[in-house]
């Protein structure tokens, strides 16, 4: 059977990332440049400077993608690139790549939603995995529980109501002292704190699935303004409570929602379904409730282009294909 060839472009954020996907599911290379030891210093993303690195570096990516793969532009079969939501200079940046590209070798050119790529990492570990399932999306700018009913068919079910998830974990780290990303540094400290040892707030809505994060956040900023701390293992406790009440809401939700869909299959993805908390917590819920779970491996829940790929496969599949004249957009919905 012939294979399709799906080359992945992602510049959403502070990645510059490529990478070659066979069938959607098999990955040959995913090339991430990531950028954060620039905008550490700033204690987070500067938009204008991820735009200009990504610039810097996009060609090389790109060609590093291929090199890996041991392929050419020959054997491509379409183009995938992230269109957003994400930051509008930087999204420019790769999709401008991706359309000159597609251009010249008249390829397909498929644009991405970026929530649907994070979905679409859990192809790329498990190759029987498939729709139908519940996915909870937790990331730096989205906090969602979506009902994958088919490749292309996700329904949101809930969503952040402020914060995401991955925003709450990077402030309370900021709080924290900590360096930028908050949220593998909290993930670090968790695991030898007492999760027990402060009870922060959860927050929950009447008749909804929906998640508000940042009322947890002030909590934990009014806590250590009440008690300033001075050794690390109280950071370490800190760090470890606020985790697992964020965890638990997350989980708690995810689990309701499959029951309410009738659905008993689980996947989580984006940057926060990293968290060892997470995993251990939704892996337990999904034993306790006979629901089998899958869980991406760690490099497909960061921004990558692999999971691009993939999702870029699945409109290839349908014959998706976008005009060479496609726009980013900052906020766009699933
Ligand atoms: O999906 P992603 O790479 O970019 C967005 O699309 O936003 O997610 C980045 C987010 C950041 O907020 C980062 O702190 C968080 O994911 N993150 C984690 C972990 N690894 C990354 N949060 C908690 N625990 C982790 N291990
Ligand atoms: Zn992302």
């Amino acid at each position: 059977m012939m294979q399709t060839v799906i080359l992945g472009i992602e510049t959403s954020c502070d990645e510059t990332a490529a990478a070659v996907v066979v069938d959607g599911r098999k990955m040959l290379s995913n090339i991430v440049s990531s950028q954060i030891d620039i905008h550490r210093e700033y204690g987070g993303v500067v938009p204008e400077i991820a735009a200009r690195k990504h610039v810097e570096s996009i060609s090389f990516i790109v060609q590093q993608a291929l090199k890996v793969a041991n392929m050419s532009l020959d054997d491509i079969n379409g183009i995938a690139v992230s269109n957003g939501p994400g930051l509008v200079g930087a999204l420019l940046v790769g999709l401008s790549f991706a359309k000159s590209l597609a251009f010249a070798k008249k390829l397909p050119l498929m644009g991405v939603q970026h929530i649907y790529s994070h979905i679409c990492a859990n192809y790329l570990t498990d190759e029987t995995w498939q729709p139908p399932f519940i996915c909870l999306v937790v990331s730096g700018g989205h906090t969602h529980i979506i009902e994958v009913a088919d490749y292309n068919k996700c329904v949101i079910l809930a969503r952040t109501r402020d914060d995401a998830v991955g925003e709450a974990f990077d402030k309370v780290g900021r709080i924290l002292k900590l360096p930028y990303p908050g949220g593998p540094e909290i993930d670090k400290l968790a695991t030898f704190g007492n999760a027990t040892a402060v009870k922060f707030p959860k927050s929950s809505f009447e008749d909804s699935l929906d998640f508000s994060f940042s009322g947890l956040k002030s909590a934990v900023f009014q806590y250590l303004q009440k008690n300033p701390v001075s050794t690390e293992e109280d950071i370490a406790n800190i760090a470890a409570s606020f985790q697992k009440t964020a965890v638990d809401i997350l989980v708690a939700n995810t689990i309701t929602a499959c029951k309410q869909k009738g659905l008993t299959s689980v996947a989580i993805a984006g940057g926060v379904a990293a968290n060892k908390g997470l995993r251990a917590a939704i892996t337990a819920a999904c034993s306790e409730n006979n629901f089998s779970l899958h869980l991406p491996n760690i490099e497909y829940c960061t921004d990558n282009a692999a999971m691009v790929a993939s999702g870029g496969f699945y409109k290839y599949k349908l014959g998706l294909f976008d005009k060479y004249n496609l726009n980013a957009y900052p906020s766009i919905d699933i």
